[in-house]
């Protein structure tokens, strides 16, 4: 091997941006990662039965505003016109996501005017007006009142979190987003879309330079392998996008995540769901939601017509030691804890921590791709010789 200037730890979309930029400029890179599969949490894979692309972690859509971000993906990549819309069954009846004037006139029975249904949701919000909201179902009547919280959002948070939803904090909902217009597109974004042929293909063009070498399947935790944290001690700079927690051996106590489940199905009909994503959001269902893969690209006429389709059900839990942490729970214990964490950084003046995993918070791919440019301008580059 040549002499490596920098090793990365995590081949995710922090890790793989940063090599991209590092490559580009010259630089020989090495990266690393525990998983078979590079992609991070982002990987996905096209089913051997069926030729539909699985998302292996959970359903992820493409979506940014931010010009840079969607410039330098499309260097990688092209996207499907793709739009994302969202379906919730609930008490027999399936309504449009987030709520909007269809949800709100359907679940009323009613022809309400924007300006009609904005008033009634006030009146009803305005039960709680003058009240200090104690927890997470104080506050959402206080948003939208008690009707459309108790149908849309009460069970399904509750299942999100396997918590009563007036044993959580009224915090984990600051806002409600309810729409007076019928408009279900569920982002809001400038740009949207999936990549053309699939996620991993556009990892694999990222890092497609002599430049870069990659490592699977190698812990850095690992002190019988080279690239360890223990051999490695300080002779190369390096980027770390693993958990922030384990880095310092858990010393200060583990960060708290949640995961997901997912249990499949197949089925021998063209279409099961009819959608790609329907939320369950009543107590009676126990998974959150469902996912139809196929019809993320209904573009794929051949794998999308045939007579067979893959649906994943899915459940969503605290994590434990041994699970993949998805999304930070964020107690204002863990948040404490990974400040300490955070300050113990200035010990290691050669990583650089990034990454949601490294960073304990959860970020979109277009959030993770623009921190790590910014991260390799500002704090990678002026490592490297
Ligand atoms: P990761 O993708 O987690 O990559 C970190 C890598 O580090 C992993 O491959 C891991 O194996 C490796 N690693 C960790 N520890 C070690 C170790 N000790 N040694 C070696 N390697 C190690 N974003 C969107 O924009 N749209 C969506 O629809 C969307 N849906 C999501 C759904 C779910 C269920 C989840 C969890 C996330 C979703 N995201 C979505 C967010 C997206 O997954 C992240 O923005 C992105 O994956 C973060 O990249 P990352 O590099 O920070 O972390
Ligand atoms: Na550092």
């Amino acid at each position: 091997e040549e002499h490596t200037d920098l090793i990365i730890v995590g081949a995710g979309l922090f890790g793989l941006t940063v090599a991209q930029q590092a490559a580009e400029n010259g630089y020989h890179v090495h990266i690393i990662d525990v998983r078979e599969h590079i992609g991070g949490n982002a990987y996905s894979y096209f089913d051997k039965e069926t030729g539909i692309e699985v998302h292996k972690y959970g359903a992820h859509l493409f979506h940014t505003s931010n010009q840079r971000v969607w410039d330098y993906v499309n260097r990688f990549t092209s996207f499907t016109n793709y739009v994302h819309r969202v379906y919730a069954t609930h008490d027999g009846e399936v309504y449009p996501m987030p709520i909007n004037l269809g949800t709100i006139n359907q679940f009323f029975h009613a022809a309400y005017t924007p300006a009609q249904a904005e008033a009634l949701i006030n009146e009803q919000a305005g039960e709680y007006a003058n009240v200090e909201p104690q927890n997470l179902n104080d506050q959402g009547i206080k948003l939208i009142g008690k009707p459309l919280y108790e149908a849309f959002i009460k069970n399904y948070t509750a299942k999100q979190w396997q918590t009563d939803p007036e044993k959580l904090p009224a915090s984990i909902i600051r806002r409600l987003p309810v729409r007076f217009t019928y408009n279900n597109r569920y982002f809001r974004d400038t740009y949207e879309g999936l990549p053309t042929d699939g996620y991993t293909r556009w990892f694999e063009r990222m890092i497609d330079n002599p430049n870069i070498e990659v490592t699977l399947s190698t812990d850095f935790f690992d002190a019988s392998q080279e690239l360890s944290k223990a051999n490695l001690r300080g002779s190369v700079p390096i980027v770390y996008t693993g958990p922030i927690d384990r880095y310092f051996g858990s010393q200060l106590g583990d960060l708290h995540w949640r995961t997901v489940d997912f249990k499949e199905h197949r089925y021998d009909e063209v279409n099961h769901l009819g959608t790609p994503v329907m939320n369950y959001v009543d107590a009676d269902v126990p998974f959150t939601r469902s996912i139809e893969f196929k019809n993320f690209n209904p573009e794929r006429t051949e794998v999308a017509e045939q007579k067979r389709t893959i649906v994943w059900d899915e459940y969503s839990r605290f994590a434990s030691k041994d699970d993949e942490p998805y999304y930070p729970i964020n107690t204002a214990e863990d948040r404490e804890r990974f400040a300490q964490y955070k300050a113990m950084e200035d010990a290691e003046p050669n990583v650089v921590f990034g990454g949601r995993l490294g960073g304990y918070a959860y970020f979109d791919m277009h959030q993770t791709i623009n921190s790590a440019l910014i991260a390799w301008e500002k704090q990678v580059k002026p490592l490297l010789k």
